[in-house]
């Protein structure tokens, strides 16, 4: 474990403001444990990306209790400093220099959480923490709870009012500050190098699994910490597979290849796929459909500014899919009844985007009192129409059939409208050849 790469006073900052919202409550979160890969290897650790928004501390096995306005509000329970174990897996802060480093109030032992924790319950009169998520917590919450209850017997108290801390940060982390754009930005940079680094090394022969070696390295190579997410390299049919994760395929000649990958830079995510011949250049089929799709994917980006909502850009995302779908032959029948039916779910199963942020699905309320809910200046989302045609779709035309294109990027919402920070990465017709020669 080390210190983040970032100032800790922007996580005091995040915490005052954060006070502000929830006065007389706490707040729990935990940072889960590590998760067992194969014998005694561990999977690599990631942690609580809202542990780590209020915090900074990466340690695993940690509790973090905030109680605004209390005399000590922000408190740490993290692993004891283990010498031997240490020497196997690295450094660990202890109670002592996690007080100290991280500039909380207090910190103590993981192992005193139990005798503590009711104490500083018994003080506020709701709590936020979110049950069913990391189950081997909810028990050790629980148990805490009860002996709050009892700390405070013949008061005439009940229990504390729960209230769910995900959702409650979901809303503060949905509205990214100019420390967050920059990180995002920054990320999006990382992102447009090691996408066209992928661009100059596709070649017929080479395998998926190079090309998302090369991934790895490139964004490594400009600082960022790990992938956002399991990159997606997919050559042919396998790129009609939404979430493909195999990434071990030969790329061919003839062929499309779809690239959905990016890298995380200080817990920010970045989220691009890109779509492109394997031999560099498109075929007359290829071409028609793929302009189509890029139309569609700036028509939707001009649109994009606050007050507009994803429901209705995927509205107008469906109904300019089934128009194509129709040109093609994919679909037969009537726009109206093929919309009323999901009839285009067989070809574009998913959303035209969603938030971004520290988690590459990004928390925050999508809809608000049942209504979709409008976007914000300072909101990140992703725009990504997609069209995907099996392999093994018999109805569909024969020369389609194996084709699986999406365009991806991301959107800085403005007050006016919007700021594209991957539109550096090239999507265009021409510039795609340009590149890929
Ligand atoms: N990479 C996952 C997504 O685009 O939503
Ligand atoms: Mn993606
Ligand atoms: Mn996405």
């Amino acid at each position: 474990m080390r210190k983040p790469n970032v100032d800790i006073n922007v996580f005091i900052e995040r915490r005052k403001q954060l006070a502000q919202l929830i006065p007389g409550s706490a707040l729990i979160l935990t940072a889960h444990p590590e998760y067992i890969r194969n014998n005694d290897v561990f999977h690599a650790y990631r942690q609580d990306s809202n542990f780590y928004y209020l915090t900074g501390f990466e340690e695993p096995e940690s509790i973090f209790v905030f109680r605004p306005g209390c005399e000590k509000e922000s408190i740490l329970f993290v692993r004891n400093k283990d010498i031997e174990r240490e020497t196997w897996d690295g450094f660990r802060y202890g109670p002592e220099a996690t007080q100290k480093e991280f500039k909380v109030d207090a910190a103590y032992s993981i192992d005193k959480f139990e005798e503590i924790a009711p104490k500083l319950l018994a003080e506020v009169d709701k709590l936020y923490y979110r049950f069913f998520y990391f189950k081997e917590y909810d028990s050790i919450i629980e148990k805490a709870l009860l002996d709050t209850k009892d700390l405070k017997r013949r008061s005439g108290v009940g229990n504390l009012t729960i209230a769910d801390s995900y959702q409650l940060l979901g809303e503060k982390r949905i509205i990214k500050d100019e420390f967050e754009k920059d990180q995002m930005r920054k990320a999006a940079e990382i992102n447009t190098f090691a996408h066209t680094q992928i661009m100059k090394a596709i070649k017929p022969g080479i395998n998926e699994r190079e090309l998302h070696g090369i991934f790895i390295q490139s964004i490594m190579s400009q600082g960022a910490t790990r992938e956002a997410y399991g990159g997606i390299f997919a050559s042919g049919n396998n790129a009609t597979t939404l979430h493909y994760v195999f990434n071990d395929q030969i790329c061919k000649e003839g062929e499309l290849f779809l690239i959905d990958a990016g890298p995380e830079y200080n817990y920010y995510a970045s989220d691009v796929t890109r779509t492109y011949p394997v031999n560099g250049k498109f075929s007359d089929d290829q071409k028609r459909i793929y302009e189509r799709l890029l139309q569609l994917q700036k028509s939707v980006i001009e649109q994009v500014k606050p007050g507009i909502t994803m429901f209705n850009l995927q509205k107008f995302t469906i109904s300019s899919l089934v128009d194509l779908m129709l040109d093609e032959g994919l679909l037969k029948g009537i726009k109206d009844e093929l919309i009323m039916n999901m009839d285009y779910l067989k070809y574009y199963p998913h959303g035209i985007g969603h938030w971004l942020g520290m988690d590459v699905h990004d928390s925050g309320l999508t809809t608000i009192g049942g209504e979709p809910r409008q976007l914000e200046p300072g909101m990140v989302v992703t725009i990504e129409p997609g069209l995907y045609i099996p392999e093994s779709d018999k109805d569909a035309p024969k020369a389609l059939r194996g084709m699986g294109i999406r365009i991806e990027d991301n959107l800085l919402i403005t007050e006016n409208g919007n700021e594209v920070i991957t539109e550096k990465i090239p999507k265009e017709i021409s510039d795609l050849e340009n590149f890929l020669s």
